[in-house]
């Protein structure tokens, strides 16, 4: 059956069109029920498939119209079974972790009548401050752009009409993750280039991906709040990429924009938003009040503005097939985990594992006394944020899962300190339990709900009951590994270089001790590698890997730390002194993006282009790179390929270097693989400016690198003759 939608909207009352243009954030039963009555085009998801239905049946069925909903939920890294949180997956370097975790989370949503969620986030950002960089991929571009484009696929699988899709919503548009100081929910301003190149690109990939919907940033961009921000939302997105789906606000967003101090009231706000392209209101009631009065009249808002946004939220609900089977089929609805899938999340979870260091405490003996310390030795805190009370649990604590994985060690356990307390008496305690130990594995971190929405930290070392206990241990002279659970990169200056081996696991999901526990043993060789760069400092963000290059360049690899400074202020110096730099801190950051270790190691050789020089035209067809990578190590692992472009000389100031490729590829000892990569003319592309992408010919480099070491080759682009 297909819907004649414009026979449809003709028929629809002013108020009828407003209402399809709503979604009421956290109404309870009873408001619920008397939206659904009235006519209102969306709800969020009333917590089962039986309630679903039950909304749909009044949509469908006691409304004059009959258009069934969109039911809406923030399943972010799963409804029912948790996989890592999003920042945990891109570093995995796998977008099948991210597609695996959107397929398993849109199977258990639509099969209990969740049809839309608002997911991927797909924020870049620079700065770990901000709490919500754990619900978004990474720092760049192309990586976020790969993931959005995995999560789309998977959340709205082959077709959206599937019982197991649902429609995936891009968020938040755009620039959110650049708030100054990190602060969330703070004011951006970004050039246009900048946001062209880094911020607008996820979106740009998720919308070709066929994302159904996109949400507006709470952020203010360069002056504009984005739910008013018509430029970007119907200039860039709807005109300029085609984009024919739903753009929905934030949760009050729109309303918000009275906050923001550029419209008196709230009927002022929803003309600014609908006006500037937002297509469905999150938030109260705003459109319509309890009466059915709309609170604009047509001499207000345009009517075509209006007719075009219905005929969005229409179209979305014919592509998921709801005017044929609003409902879903309750006796098969998925009420929580199974175990299937929680085994899916825990192979999920162990390619997303980053050994950040190891002197060679790990992977941990199979024998002897082992000594596990810290608050997350039997936390089960290890789901990330964004996850809501139907949830699945994590069923066993560290200390049970390292205990079934390594049964022939002597385990002994104890906290040391809580996540945020600790006395002397409990420092105590675990250091006097140290000094029997072989080893002590140390479980630290952010507990999840210091990161996520809201949760900006202006200080992201560990908290300090936590160092403490490290500290205490290490001074002692215990041999330490440390477990790392966070949301989000952490400034570790302090401890790191006093303890044997970090193994950074984030947040990750319901089977989350399992994997760490596995991944201890070294059953499972960590993989991953690091999506978002780890300050030395709070002072040296925003740190990236693809920063700009300056005028006055530090030479890398030199510390400026106080008692060299009289080296670098001594006569004739004036090189390095006057570089860019912190007089204070090493250069570089702690870890740069796309480091990573493994049990084994690899190395990278015979790196060839299959050209060194080529026009433009020719680059049109494509350009090889090709590496080998051999395990030489005599375990099997994973390394991780990543490819970079680095344009020598453009009209425009360059980033350092760009990640235009990367590649994960499983080896066994002494395996070698070839690991290929296409690159094009969009790879060497550049915005001069907010409108212009050019392509200029001159000297490139490519290089290759896993991390761990670096090839580079020359490539020249030629004029057209
Ligand atoms: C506010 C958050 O910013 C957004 O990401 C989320 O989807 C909505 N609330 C709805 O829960």
């Amino acid at each position: 059956m297909t819907v004649d939608l414009d026979a449809l909207i003709a028929r629809m009352t002013w108020e009828q069109k407003l209402l399809q243009l709503q979604i009421v954030w956290r109404p309870d039963a009873a408001e619920r029920e008397a939206l659904l009555r009235r006519g209102i085009g969306s709800t969020f998801w009333p917590p089962s498939a039986e309630e679903a239905n039950e909304a749909q049946r009044i949509a469908v069925e006691e409304t004059e119209l009959g258009i069934p909903v969109l039911v809406g939920l923030d399943v972010i890294h799963g409804q029912f079974t948790i996989f890592p949180t999003p920042l945990a997956q891109a570093a995995s370097f796998d977008p099948a972790v991210a597609e695996l975790d959107a397929r398993v989370s849109a199977s258990e949503a639509r099969s209990a009548g969740v049809t839309w969620t608002f997911s991927p986030m797909v924020d870049v950002s620079r700065d770990p401050r901000w709490g919500r960089v754990v619900e978004g991929f990474d720092e760049d571009a192309y990586l976020a752009s790969v993931f959005a484009a995995a999560k789309v696929a998977g959340y709205q699988g082959r077709a959206l009409t599937a019982g197991d899709s649902v429609a995936a919503c891009l968020k938040h548009f755009v620039a959110y993750g650049a708030g100054e100081a990190g602060r969330d929910y703070n004011s951006a301003d970004v050039s246009d280039r900048r946001l062209r190149e880094l911020y607008l690109e996820p979106f740009r990939a998720g919308v070709e991906a066929g994302a159904a919907t996109v949400m507006a940033a709470f952020t203010s961009l360069n002056g504009t709040p984005m739910h008013a921000g018509r430029a970007l939302l119907t200039g860039v997105l709807k005109d300029e990429w085609g984009f024919d789906g739903v753009v929905v606000g934030d949760a009050d967003g729109v309303a918000q924009l009275v906050q923001h101090g550029i419209v008196p009231d709230e009927r002022g706000a929803v003309i600014a938003a609908i006006e500037a392209g937002v297509d469905i209101v999150m938030g109260g009631t705003v459109l319509v009040d309890s009466d059915g009065v709309a609170f604009v009249s047509p001499d207000e808002l345009s009517e075509e503005r209006v007719d075009d946004a219905v005929r969005r939220v229409l179209r979305l609900k014919q592509r998921l097939g709801l005017f044929e089977h609003p409902y879903v089929d309750a006796s098969a609805a998925s009420h929580g985990t199974t175990e299937r899938y929680r085994d899916l999340s825990r192979q999920a979870a162990e390619r997303c594992t980053v050994l950040l260091t190891n002197g060679g405490a790990l992977p941990l003996p199979d024998r002897g006394r082992i000594l596990l310390a810290g608050p997350y030795a039997r936390s089960l805190d290890h789901l990330g944020t964004w996850v809501q009370h139907f949830a699945s649990t994590v069923r066993e604590s560290l200390a049970d899962a390292v205990a079934a994985e390594l049964p022939a060690v002597d385990w002994d356990i104890v906290d040391g300190c809580g996540f945020f307390d600790a006395t002397d008496a409990s420092l105590g305690e675990a250091v006097s339990r140290a000094a029997d130990a072989d080893l002590v594995v140390v479980a630290v971190g952010e507990p999840s709900r210091i990161s996520g929405e809201a949760s900006s930290r202006a200080d992201i070392t560990l908290p300090e009951a936590q160092r403490r206990l490290i500290h205490a241990l290490c001074d002692a002279g215990a041999r330490v590994a440390v477990v790392l659970v966070t949301g989000r990169p952490l400034v570790v200056e302090d401890w790191i270089d006093r303890v044997d081996a970090v193994l950074c696991v984030w947040h990750l999901g319901s089977e989350a001790p399992a994997a760490i526990a596995r991944t201890l043993s070294g059953r499972a060789n960590p993989g991953g590698r690091v999506p978002m760069t780890f300050p030395r400092a709070v002072g040296q963000i925003p740190v990236h890997y693809d920063h700009e290059r300056t005028g006055r360049p530090a030479r890398t690899g030199r510390a400026l730390l106080p008692e060299t400074i009289a080296e670098f202020t001594g006569p004739n110096n004036t090189d390095d002194y006057y570089t860019s730099k912190f007089l204070d801190l090493p250069l570089g950051p702690r870890f740069d993006f796309g480091h990573g270790l493994s049990y084994t190691t690899f190395a990278l050789e015979g790196f060839s282009l299959s050209t060194e020089a080529l026009t433009a035209d020719e680059l049109d067809a494509g350009l090889r790179a090709e590496v080998t990578v051999t395990n030489t190590g005599d375990r099997a692992g994973d390394d991780v390929v990543l490819l970079f472009v680095t344009d020598e000389v453009a009209s425009v100031t360059q980033p350092v270097r760009r990640l235009r490729g990367f590649s994960r590829v499983t080896l066994a000892p002494g395996e070698s693989a070839a690991v290929g990569f296409r690159l094009d003319a969009d790879d060497l592309r550049f915005w001069a400016d907010g409108s212009r992408r050019v392509l200029e010919p001159g000297e490139f480099t490519v290089t290759v690198g896993d991390g761990t070491s670096e090839q580079r080759l020359a490539l020249r682009l030629e004029e057209a003759a």
